[in-house]
């Protein structure tokens, strides 16, 4: 077997964001991929079509995890670790779980492909997860408030991870709330439970890996029916936090451990 055939690289699989600035944590993943794996060809590809199509229009061009393993496959990777950065594996990641199953072997294509969990998918993980972030907390949390991230949402089973999480963090910090702008739980679960433990300031933080277009908008929007915005109208002095997950080494470091395992 040649060198060229025997290539092993690595595709990261990230949702995707169209909002300016936003993919600057998708570098801080990329450069602590090339520090913690050196020596691998790494490459992207944007889960979203939404995204992707919506960035075309300004003239940048982004991969679909199948284009991104058929142009892997043209330049002579007969491995791919396929590292999901996905929250849960939700649809999206249940995607890659198809995507990789498909191409995987086909004629002078590549080998073996093996795919990454996303953050959130042992119990570990959360365990791991919530110590992570309350240790960042510190930093970013002021005297008396309450934490509220704002995750997704699924309609895949898997938004369970929302409920799981919210148990890791309640066994550490009561005063840490976990909700989904797409799913359950919504901020209208959470609402009665501030109110019973007479919160009065809070601080917002996405529970997504960019603050993109859902943390801009229904997290921090001025909007009435944003978060921040409900939360001021329910008597709380609500701010935001406007950094997501990607920018938290200690998070990243989860992923890169993922990543470890199936290189
Ligand atoms: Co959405």
């Amino acid at each position: 077997m040649n060198q060229v055939n025997d290539k092993t690289g690595i595709l990261l699989a990230a949702f995707g964001t169209s909002v300016p600035g936003a993919d600057a944590v998708y570098e801080n993943i990329e450069n602590k991929v090339r520090e913690d794996f050196p020596g691998h060809d790494v490459y992207w590809a944007y889960t979203s079509i939404v995204i992707r199509e919506k960035l075309s229009k300004q003239g940048k061009v982004f991969l679909s995890p199948v284009q991104a393993l058929g142009l892997m496959a043209e330049q002579g990777f007969s491995r791919v670790a396929l590292q999901s950065l996905l929250i849960i594996p939700g649809l999206e990641h249940h995607d890659l779980i198809r995507t990789r199953a498909s191409i995987q072997g086909l004629p002078k294509g590549i080998k073996e492909i093996r795919l990454g969990d996303p953050l959130l998918s042992q119990s570990q993980d959360l365990e791991r997860f919530a110590t992570a972030m309350l240790k960042n907390l510190t930093e970013i949390r002021e005297n008396d408030e309450a934490v509220i991230f704002m995750g997704h949402g699924s309609v895949h089973p898997a938004n369970v991870y929302y409920s799981a999480l919210q148990y890791h963090f309640w066994l550490r910090d009561e005063d840490v709330f976990v909700g989904a702008v797409e799913g359950t739980p919504g901020l209208e679960d959470i609402l009665p439970l501030l109110e019973k433990k007479k919160t009065r300031k809070a601080v917002l933080l996405p529970l997504m890996v960019v603050a993109g277009d859902h943390a801009v908008n229904d997290m921090a929007g001025k909007q009435a029916d944003s978060w921040v915005s409900i939360l001021k109208e329910q008597g709380i002095d609500a701010r935001v936090e406007m950094k997501g997950l990607g920018a938290f080494d200690n998070v990243v470091n989860i992923w890169m451990d993922h990543l470890s395992k199936i290189l």
